[in-house]
């Protein structure tokens, strides 16, 4: 069994899909690791580290020579994967609703491709969810980023020159990266509030210390929602929402905006004239800008400055902790794979449940349910 790790080629992508500890690992299980020389650069990891733990550190085309599997952090484009066996696996993330045109190009060139957001949310594949292992990390980095460009302190300090008050932090969205990002404004010294649409969060939110701030008049989501993901609001409920946040978000300094949903445009929690209502110099990160945005007027890798306000938001935001980024995510490649580790044919066999999916395209042909929907 070869395994190829390709240097990512996206513009701003730093992260790889294999560090030394997961190709050690692979190792071990009985297989060969090919790494393109350079690909471990942008996340701090010499070709010598790779070397070191027993990997053949080579040119791409040399790597994918032959390669039964090849991990990515994003899909490479097909046309590098010339020379791989046919049929070979790629597991990476495909943004499988936004490229669908690679998904397909994966099927034509023969491959299977293996999306890593389509992980199932179940218990036993925890261990391999990027999305999550991701996420916290960008809800971290979010908090960071916005106190960065802040122009005050986050926490309260009783100085001979007087007291600086603590900042206001509201997040809005508390899933994997809105939680991390309170725990993150907290530890800060911030006072932190949060919303969500699934009246599950409530709880989670309290026991961050942070207070929820929840449209009470009309029913939200109940419980984790289906899946633990949220689904488009009504229009009444998208109306009380902006009411209450409304009142909200003029009395807060940060905003950190996570609201995403599965295959659609995020939603928009955040409007020009609530913008407007905030004091000058506060800072508002979407999280979301990638995926349509949260706040009006975002753009990703900006700074926009609205009424005084700055907007900020990455296009990848787990690219700007490449060297945690790609430890975790190249964990959850290897959770993955060695949790379906057949010795006697030395190579994985997926069972149905998580195979068909993450699956996207086998036999030349595109085989997602939810592709397919
Ligand atoms: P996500 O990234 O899809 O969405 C982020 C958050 O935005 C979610 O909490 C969602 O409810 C919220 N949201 C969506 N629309 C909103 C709106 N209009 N207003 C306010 N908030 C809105 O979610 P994420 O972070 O990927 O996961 C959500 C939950 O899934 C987690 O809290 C967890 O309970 C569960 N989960 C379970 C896993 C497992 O069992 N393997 C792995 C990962 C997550």
């Amino acid at each position: 069994m070869r395994i190829a790790v390709l240097k990512e080629r996206a513009a701003g992508e730093c992260r790889v899909a294999a560090t030394p500890e997961t190709v050690k690992k692979f190792i071990a299980l009985g297989a060969t690791v090919a790494i393109e020389e350079g690909a471990g650069a942008g996340a701090s990891i010499p070709d010598e580290a790779y070397r070191d733990a027993g990997g053949e550190v080579t040119a791409g085309p040399l790597a994918v020579a032959g390669a039964q599997i090849v991990l990515g952090v994003q899909a490479p484009d097909p046309l590098a994967l010339a020379g791989a066996q046919p049929g070979a696996w790629v597991a990476a993330t495909f943004d499988p609703f936004g490229a669908r045109e690679r998904v397909e190009a994966y099927a034509n060139g023969g491959f299977e491709a293996l999306a890593m957001e389509f992980m199932p949310r179940i218990t036993r594949a925890q261990s391999m969810d990027v999305l999550s292992s991701q996420s916290n990390l960008a809800g971290y980095k979010a908090v960071i980023a916005s106190a960065d460009v802040y122009g005050r302190a986050f926490p309260m300090m009783m100085t001979a020159a007087g007291t600086v008050q603590a900042a206001r932090v509201f997040v809005m969205g508390v899933g994997v990266a809105g939680l991390q990002a309170i725990a993150t404004a907290k530890r800060l010294g911030a006072q932190v509030s949060a919303t969500d649409v699934r009246s599950a969060t409530k709880e989670q939110i309290q026991s961050l210390g942070a207070k929820p701030i929840f449209v009470e008049n009309v029913a939200g989501i109940e419980g984790e929602g289906s899946g633990g993901y949220a689904t488009e609001m009504s229009e009444e409920y998208q109306a009380a929402q902006a009411e209450l946040v409304s009142s909200h978000i003029a009395k807060q300094d940060i905003v950190i905006t996570t609201a995403l949903i599965p295959g659609r445009a995020a939603p928009r929690l955040v409007s020009d004239a609530q913008i407007a209502s905030m004091k000058p110099g506060s800072v508002i990160f979407d999280l979301a800008v990638a995926q349509g945005g949260n706040v009006e007027g975002s753009v990703a890798d900006e700074v926009v400055v609205k009424h005084g306000v700055k907007l900020i938001g990455f296009a990848n935001t787990a690219t700007h902790l490449a060297a945690d980024a790609s430890a975790l995510f190249a964990r959850n490649l290897y959770n993955f794979l060695s949790a379906f580790w057949d010795t006697e044919q030395g190579r994985p066999v997926l069972d149905e449940e998580i195979g068909d999916a993450v699956r996207l395209t086998q036999g030349g042909k595109l085989v997602n349910a939810r592709l397919l929907e």
